[in-house]
């Protein structure tokens, strides 16, 4: 695989290094300047005539930011005749998968559009929100999971009393299956309802024995921390002992953390996907062996 080669981002230039360094290939980086308008400039060093191009490059927040160096990126490494493989670790706007309401522009289906323009051959993320997302892009797309992770991370690190895994929504329940199965757990998932004008999440009735037993939230990502603050509440009425939340993508938007702290959430894992002070698991092992398996 001598014409591989791994191109770091800006936005996730750990995973980039990490997954160099894995899969023994050359890595290479851009050089990147915001002017003081908040344009950005994008300039390429390395020769990649010819070559595979793995460009890491996640969308997490400033998620436009990090779309316009992603669509700059790709475009120059395809100029140079390249061929460009995503791998963005979180890819944004993966949750407007659908016209929700009547003249909502489903941005999903417009950033395939966006990457596939600009030369992307192939793209790989971690844990897409929903796998119907994958249908609206025309080049070989894929999603690969870091629940093992979770789990195996859950496993060694946390001693857990009568564990029972859960989904704050139905939406999340293959998630926490697999999730439960690796650590051969009891699994349930929660009925949220959200408004989609307000944003307001409310957690219905669930048949769902929480007394005394330590709880695993798992989620595909945590933004603002309400899901995981009000399924909290919810289980500790039910006399849920501790509660720990689990998440591919640690978004944790502004007073986050704080509000799930505030609602007796004991610890918040997440995996490096998103930079942030709780992204404790290395997703590099699952991309390597995503690439791996391409080659194969
Ligand atoms: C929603 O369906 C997702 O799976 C997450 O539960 C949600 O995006 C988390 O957002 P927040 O932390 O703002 O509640």
């Amino acid at each position: 695989m001598s014409d591989w080669i791994v191109l770091g981002g800006p936005s996730s230039i750990e995973i980039a290094k990490n997954l160099a360094k894995a899969m023994k290939l050359e890595l290479v980086q851009v050089d990147y300047k915001a002017f003081p308008d908040g344009e950005g400039k994008v300039r390429l060093n390395a020769d990649v005539m010819n070559k595979n191009v793995i460009m890491v490059h996640g969308t997490h927040p400033p998620c436009d930011t990090h779309l316009v160096q992603a669509l700059f990126i790709a475009h120059k490494l395809s100029q140079e005749g390249a061929s460009v493989h995503a791998c963005i670790p979180y890819l944004a706007y993966a949750r407007q998968d659908s016209e929700f309401q009547a003249g909502e522009v489903v941005s999903l289906a417009a950033i395939s559009h966006l990457f596939r323009t600009v030369g992307v051959k192939s793209l790989v993320t971690v844990d897409i929100h929903s796998s119907h997302g994958l249908g609206y892009f025309s080049i070989p797309s894929y999603s690969v999971s870091a629940i093992p992770l979770l789990a195996e991370f859950a496993k060694e690190k946390i001693t857990l009393n009568s564990p029972l895994a859960v989904s704050p929504d139905f939406g999340g329940s293959t998630r926490v299956e697999a999730f439960a199965r690796i650590l051969g757990i009891e699994k349930v998932s929660l009925k949220k309802a959200r408004s989609r004008t307000t944003g307001e999440i409310v957690m219905e009735e669930s048949n769902v024995e929480v007394s005394g037993r330590d709880i695993l939230l798992v989620d595909d990502m945590i933004s603002t921390g309400t899901s995981i603050q009000r399924a909290a509440k919810y289980l500790e009425g039910f006399g849920a002992k501790r509660v720990f939340a689990l998440c591919t993508h640690p978004l944790l938007v502004g007073r986050a953390m704080e509000i799930m702290e505030d609602a007796g959430v004991q610890e918040v894992i997440g995996t490096n996907t998103v930079p942030s002070p709780v992204s404790h698991i290395d997703v590099t092992p699952i991309l390597a062996d995503h690439y791996r398996t391409i080659w194969s």
